[in-house]
């Protein structure tokens, strides 16, 4: 009896000790993991490997406040996916380009700041194609390593987790400053444009095996303390662009509901992101922030200026970054995140449709 035990004992040690030497790859199989795509808002620290010196989160004050130093994020703290993972038990998610990085299992962050849909807006940054490009090679060294049954499976049940788009719209107040309003057929031709190049990028997602896509749509352009500055706008938010972001939102649900008929297997769940960020803008207090057009750092009127993030260029920086909604000309605080990300993981359908992420990250 006692010899019995002592042998189950030396087992379970045995086991114990298999555990804790394997941690990284232990979770593959029973976690569904994150991929994640998309532009500054998401950007997890692929800014830092882009190749662009000086595009700014590897400066100070970026990660000032979280991570307490600058963390290749685009924010003093985390950024939305960062919480998300958190929610879901995973560790941080590692950007693609991390030197010696050869583990995929634990979900991976593509998105990288800059990023658009359309190839030829903002020339040599790692824009939506060159992430997909980058996810294709990543599943076929996945392959190589776990096989094509484990690979297959983690991928069928992953989430892709997108935040795409809003720079190609927002470009086209950069290139057409003074004309506005833009032409109603250009916008609208500009929109399907985009729509079709994305859709092409999620059928390279499907064609690998990915069923679960969740997008946060566009926020509200024109409420952005860079956009203000941009066009020496006084008020709260400037509608052209806010009104643009809604048309390309609605085209967006209306495309994906159909990709939901056609695909077999698809499924997505769309989190408002645009109508959260549009009240917090217009009733900061209500959401506890004391400022919520005033960006934290920056220059210029609503400190519009994206000045935060050059080197050698002048700036303020407010001591405390919780107060307020914004902490560059275009990029949430850290607190901000938070309050969106428990939206996106946890809300109900008035804010994520039709699932929640918790609800749509656990189906197989
Ligand atoms: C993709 O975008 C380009 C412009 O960048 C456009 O010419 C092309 O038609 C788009 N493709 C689709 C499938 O919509």
């Amino acid at each position: 009896m006692a010899r019995t035990t002592t042998n189950i004992l030396a087992i379970l040690a045995i086991c114990a000790t298999i555990l804790f030497i394997s941690p990284t790859t232990s979770n593959a199989q029973d976690k569904n993991l994150l991929f994640v795509f998309g532009d500054s808002l998401y950007d997890g620290g692929m800014t830092l490997y882009n190749g662009v010196e000086g595009a700014g989160a590897e400066f100070w004050p970026y990660g000032e406040n979280y991570f307490k130093r600058p963390a290749g994020r685009y924010t003093d703290g985390r950024v939305i996916p960062d919480f998300l993972a958190q929610y879901a038990g995973l560790p941080f998610l590692r950007p693609y380009l991390l030197p010696g990085l050869n583990d995929y299992t634990q979900g991976i962050n593509f998105a990288s700041a800059s990023a658009c849909v359309l190839v030829e807006t903002r020339p040599g940054t790692i824009n939506l194609a060159r992430q997909m490009d980058y996810f294709v090679e990543m599943a076929w060294k996945l392959r190589n390593r776990i096989g094509e049954l484990e690979t297959n499976k983690l991928l069928s049940k992953a989430v892709y987790l997108f935040n795409i788009g809003g720079n190609d719209l927002f470009s086209l107040f950069e290139t057409n400053r003074g004309g506005f309003p833009l032409n109603p057929y250009m916008k609208k031709d500009y929109v399907n444009q985009i729509l079709g190049n994305l859709t092409s990028h999620i059928y390279t997602i499907y064609n690998q095996g990915g069923r679960k896509f969740a997008f946060q749509n566009i926020g509200p352009l024109g409420c952005m303390p860079s956009m203000k500055f941009m066009l020496q706008y006084q008020g709260s938010c400037v509608e052209e662009p806010v009104e643009l972001a809604k048309m390309y939102n609605a085209a967006f649900s209306a495309l994906v509901n159909r990709l939901q008929t056609r695909l077999p297997g698809f499924k997505y769940t769309i989190y408002d992101f645009h109508t959260s960020l549009h009240i917090r803008v217009l009733n900061g207090g209500r959401y506890g922030f004391k400022e919520s057009e005033i960006a934290c750092c920056g220059s210029g009127p609503f400190n519009g200026g994206f000045s935060c993030q050059k080197k050698g260029n002048s700036f303020t920086v407010c001591s405390n970054p919780a107060d307020y909604l914004w902490f560059d000309a275009g990029h949430t605080t850290d607190r901000g995140n938070e309050q969106f990300a428990s939206e996106f993981w946890l809300g109900g359908p008035n804010v994520v449709a039709p699932y929640n992420l918790q609800s749509f990250l656990a189906m197989s």
